[in-house]
């Protein structure tokens, strides 16, 4: 019997709707070889809602969002808004999407792949096997706490101001879920703020110390400068495990992580809410970690992998499909091995190729283990 998943598909802008599309062939690729179905919605966002409807998310994609099983995501964002309003610029609308559907959790995880190691500025020695997890707080900080604005003082001297608001359930279920996600894993978590500086980080830290003291048997639990974070990230990144984070020092931090695995165009990422009693994640939007990449659209020069990475932690994590993200993921290892490279990973000795070319490769790769099977 085969289930029905509903995927929304919003590309967004720039290079967003290239890696989607080819996220896109992959999907159909299992629809026709792995007895799954999908019913796939497609919808604007960002820059490509504001052409269309003039704001960078209706309401209807909004509400169409609450309907669908997993929501796969471009990017948002080209340098013809800039000179829009800030409420109606392109980001906006991802930053309503994983507010309303309240996806708290943004998890980033930095893999090498063996085949990559030279892609890296960093030397072989750190970064092969590295396998770690940045957990992003992805609803609440800077991003949306109020008072936010800009303000002229009456010496005529213009001010702008943000706020880096948390509150105690706020770090709560971002560290619970740190914790059960390091269980899974090596049973190490890193706590990362700025305790020395800013309240919410004192309030970051007793409320993980906390935490620790009543959920973190089994656990070893360390907090860390969001300044260190970032030296120990090139200085030794196999120290870590699990990194938990607010909005914005994981929104650094996570780029900083994906060039250890030599490309942000290789880092996928998954934004969740709360699981359902299944353990399955049905509000949940998956999104490479890249932008949109203005300087590169429309070349077929985008690295399509963090979102086909993307697509395979849908379906582990929304579809309950893990032997085909297992697949996905290989087929991935596999092009690599055998060289093929869009040019952000490109290397001595290698296939150059294009967004599809890689895309073929990956197809190719994949008829070839399921025959094996
Ligand atoms: C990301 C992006 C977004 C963010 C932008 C596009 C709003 O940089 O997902 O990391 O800052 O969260
Ligand atoms: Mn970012």
């Amino acid at each position: 019997m085969t289930t029905k998943h509903k995927i929304m598909i919003l590309p967004g802008d720039g290079i967003g709707r290239e890696v989607t599309d080819a996220a896109l062939r992959l999907i159909h690729w299992l629809a026709d070889h792995r007895n799954v179905d999908f019913e796939i919605q497609h919808g604007l966002i960002g820059g490509a809602s504001v052409d269309v409807h003039g704001t960078p998310l209706t309401d209807e994609t909004l509400s169409d969002a609450f309907e669908c099983d997993a929501i796969l995501f471009g990017a948002a964002g080209a340098p013809q808004y800039d000179h829009l309003p800030f409420e109606n610029k392109p980001e906006r609308g991802l930053l309503r999407l994983r507010k309303e559907l309240d996806l708290f959790a943004n998890l980033r995880p930095a893999i090498t792949f063996p085949s990559l190691i030279d892609a890296s500025t960093l030397k072989p020695d750190f970064i092969t096997g590295l396998d770690i997890l940045i957990l992003r707080e992805n609803t609440g900080g800077v991003y949306f706490a109020e008072p936010r604005g800009t303000k002229i003082l009456s010496s005529g001297e213009k001010t702008a101001f943000d706020t880096n608001l948390y509150s105690s359930s706020e770090i709560k279920r971002i560290g619970q879920l740190a914790f059960a996600l390091a269980r899974q894993r090596q049973n190490k978590v890193t706590s990362v703020d700025k305790a020395n500086v800013m309240y919410s980080g004192v309030l970051w830290r007793e409320e993980m110390t906390e935490l620790y003291e009543k959920e973190g048997q089994g656990l070893a639990m360390e907090h860390m400068y969001a300044d260190n974070c970032a030296m120990q990230l090139v200085r030794n990144p196999k120290q870590f495990d699990v990194i938990v984070m607010d909005n914005l020092f994981g929104d650094i931090l996570s780029d900083c992580a994906a060039m250890l695995t030599g490309s942000l165009g290789m880092l996928p990422s998954a934004s969740l809410g709360h699981p359902d009693t299944n353990g399955r994640y049905r509000k949940a939007l998956y999104e490479p970690v890249h932008g949109s990449a203005p300087d590169i659209t429309g070349k077929g020069l985008a690295n399509p992998l963090a979102q086909i990475l993307s697509l395979a932690m849908m379906l582990r994590y929304s579809l309950d499909r893990k032997a085909d993200a297992r697949l996905i993921e290989t087929a991935i290892d596999t092009v690599l091995k055998r060289g093929y490279r869009t040019v952000d990973i490109m290397s001595h000795g290698c296939h150059k190729t294009t967004t599809a070319g890689m895309v073929d490769a990956l197809i190719d790769a994949l008829n070839h283990l399921t025959h094996q099977t």
